[in-house]
């Protein structure tokens, strides 16, 4: 093993070394504050780059593409992409190695620094896991599933805490060149089931048991019970979170031992720019959740980028996003991002409120975070406990302020502002999405020291141009204007398909406005051009940061005995952000009362999706709001949620206009 390491860091080394003659004489011709632009001469300002970055896309990435990454094989062609068929290439004959870029490439400067902070369930139990410790993980678990049948584009589902073998997990996919597909840990089995199915997945990764708020979360049990209906899988490893005695069948087998076993020496896959790196599903308005897949080299470049830009990272700083690895944020800002910049980077376990709302202020105090980034919606949880929760800790490491996943309305941002970052940190509202890899717009970069406007994300990134559309699709110029967000640009990191379903990604996407991708949500441009996100303009809801398509909460619903039909809406929630409303309406010949129909669903939602998807409210209705061609008239049902009953509008395009006041009328009974 260390004679494997010992050559490893010799022709590191070497490059090392190669690499030093070109970076010398950037340095000493440097004419541009951008030090991978250095010899050219007119970008002086953030707003030069930016403008560079739209008008000479190739040149641009280009550039920070052969700074920021490495290659085992340069490539030959920034981008060949056209919106309008739905292609789209990066770095074309280009290939590298992700786990590469993330791990072995920091070894000989940085072996012995924090890879990985693993901020356990229980405040101060926490773990350092070293650069080298990492690769040595990465090593292993990567020999136990090539040995194990692995290979190239192979589909891996994993379903594991927060902790560093997750992380671990994850790049050694990447290592051998198979795709991760991480399931958020507080999803049901069925919805495990599903998302193992779609994608064919014959490997799963799971723990014994999860901890999460001091309770424990029977992961194995959900995987066993997915597994019973997933043909394709053939074998399931499990990592000893607590050392419960879970049952172990026929195809499941230890991790650790498996990786006692191995060589942490694990040859890595060379892989062509545009394979895919890995899937995640995420939900639309309509239809089952979709497998976004992103590519390993776009990708890897846009969020190693985003990251060091948008957050400022300066080295030996502690990063610390408190997502879980079950959504993007987490693929894209605790380990993509923060690893292949060679940062530090925390893994959170617990909640925000446990086991006080204090948790995240005694973290960073504790750990010296640098930075945090988390959804807005704790930040209403956390402010309704009262400041004095915050001030009991000293923050002063903190430096960056950053959040993401949903609107970040004026009182949270006041908060975190004035009591968190007692007014000397930057408050980076960033917007993206799964689809996007990494953050599109966000107030920094910028010109230093710019003006930050509270409670919008306001910028672009480098290459990144967001137009205002309008209901017949043509751009809205003005300047104080409201429409559907479009970005007209390409950029490295966007998602290159839907897993099995390359149609469905035109439609959704580039097909609504031709030439542009299109994000679904609404924006306001204020004058001077900062954006504000408004939210969905389709039938996702967003649940504490949580993206549901009313669509999947519907199909359950719907198929309970005594349910004929349903509706579901989100409506305005202090502390989620959106609850979920549900219109139902019962079979006449259902025998069970409300309450036991209602407690059901609630019941139904939660072992087929997730317990966030639960309805905060059921209303039996007599009927919906039809129109004569065959769609529910959500705007309605969404006043009514809203409890806005005033003035619904025109309703007499309805098939049934009388059932408006009936709905109406109900809804007044619930308060
Ligand atoms: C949707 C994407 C990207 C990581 C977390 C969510 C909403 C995201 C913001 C923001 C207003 C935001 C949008 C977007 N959203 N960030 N800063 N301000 N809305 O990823 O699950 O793919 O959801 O989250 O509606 O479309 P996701």
């Amino acid at each position: 093993m260390y004679g494997c390491i010992r050559s490893l860091r010799r022709s590191w080394n070497l490059v090392q070394q190669v690499q030093k003659l070109p970076s010398l004489a950037r340095c000493i011709n440097t004419t541009t504050p951008f030090p991978e632009f250095g010899n050219m001469t007119d970008l002086r300002s953030h707003q030069d780059l930016y403008r560079f970055s739209l008008t000479d896309p190739q040149e641009f990435w280009c550039r920070l593409a052969r700074t920021r990454l490495k290659w085992d094989k340069d490539f030959t062609t920034t981008f060949d992409s056209n919106l309008r068929e739905g292609k789209i290439a990066w770095f074309l004959d280009g290939k590298l190695n992700a786990a590469v870029n993330c791990v072995d490439r920091h070894l000989p400067i940085k072996g012995d620094q924090v890879a990985l902070i693993w901020e356990r369930d229980e405040p101060g139990t926490q773990e350092y896991y070293t650069y080298r410790q990492l690769a040595d993980m990465v090593g292993q678990i990567g020999n136990v599933l090539r040995n194990s049948g692995v290979s190239k584009g192979d589909r891996v589902a994993i379903y594991l805490p927060m902790a560093p073998i997750t992380i671990a997990t994850m790049l050694a996919c990447a290592r051998i060149g198979a795709i991760h597909s991480v399931v958020f840990a507080g999803f049901s089995s069925d919805a495990l089931a599903s998302r193992i199915q779609d994608a064919k997945a014959e490997t799963v990764v799971t723990a014994d048991q999860g901890v999460r708020g001091g309770k424990v979360v029977e992961l194995k049990r959900a995987v066993d019970d997915a597994v019973s209906r997933c043909p394709t899988v053939k074998r399931v490893f499990v990592y000893q979170r607590t050392e419960a005695d879970v049952p172990m069948g026929k195809q499941d087998i230890l991790l650790q031992k498996a990786m006692n076993a191995e060589s942490p020496c694990c040859e890595p896959v060379s892989m062509e720019s545009e394979d895919t790196l890995f899937m995640l599903y995420t939900s639309g308005s309509t239809g089952k959740p979709k497998g976004i897949t992103h590519s390993t080299a776009g990708y890897l470049l846009y969020t190693t980028t985003t990251f060091k830009h948008v957050f400022d990272y300066k080295d030996g700083e502690k990063f610390g996003c408190v997502a879980d690895i079950g959504w993007i944020t987490g693929h894209s800002y605790a380990l993509y991002g923060p690893l292949s910049n060679g940062g530090t980077t925390l893994l959170f376990e617990s909640t925000p409120t446990y086991p006080n709302p204090g948790r995240y202020w005694e973290m960073v105090e504790r750990l010296q975070l640098n930075h945090i980034y988390l959804a807005p919606t704790s930040l209403r949880l956390l402010l309704k406990s009262g400041d004095s929760w915050a001030l009991n800790y000293d923050l002063s490491s903190l430096r960056k302020l950053g959040c993401v996943g949903e609107p970040l309305n004026h009182e949270a941002w006041e908060w975190y502002y004035r009591v968190i970052g007692k007014e000397r940190c930057d408050i980076i509202d960033t917007w993206w999405q799964t689809e996007t890899g990494g953050i599109c717009i966000s107030p920094r970069p910028s010109t230093p020291g710019a003006h930050i406007e509270p409670a919008m994300p306001m910028r672009p990134f480098f290459g990144i141009d967001p137009v205002l559309v309008d209901h017949d699709g043509q751009e809205v110029t003005e300047e104080d204007a409201h429409g559907a967000l479009c970005i007209r640009s390409i950029w490295p990191g966007m998602a290159r398909t839907i897993y099995g379903d390359h149609k469905r990604f035109i439609d959704t996407y580039l097909n609504p406005v031709p030439g542009m991708y299109y994000t679904g949500d609404g924006a306001h441009r204020h004058p001077g051009g900062a954006l504000q996100i408004t939210g969905r303009m389709d039938d996702v809801l967003n649940v504490s940061g949580h993206r549901l398509g009313s669509a999947e909460v519907e199909d359950v619903l719907d198929d309970h005995p005594a349910i004929a039909e349903s509706a579901v809406v989100g409506f305005p929630h202090d502390v989620k952000g959106e609850g979920i409303f549900a219109f139902v309406v019962r079979k006449d010949d259902a025998v069970e009362s409300e309450q036991e129909i209602a407690d059901n669903l609630r019941k139904k939602v939660k072992k087929e999706i997730a317990s966030y998807a639960q309805p905060d409210q059921i209303l039996f209705t007599p009927g919906l709001p039809w129109t004569r061609s065959g769609k529910i008239m959500r705007r309605i049902l969404r006043k009514v949620a809203a409890n806005e009953t005033e003035d619904l509008g025109d309703v007499t395009t309805l098939a049934n206009p009388s059932v408006v006041a009936a709905i109406v009328e109900r809804r007044a009974m619930l308060q």
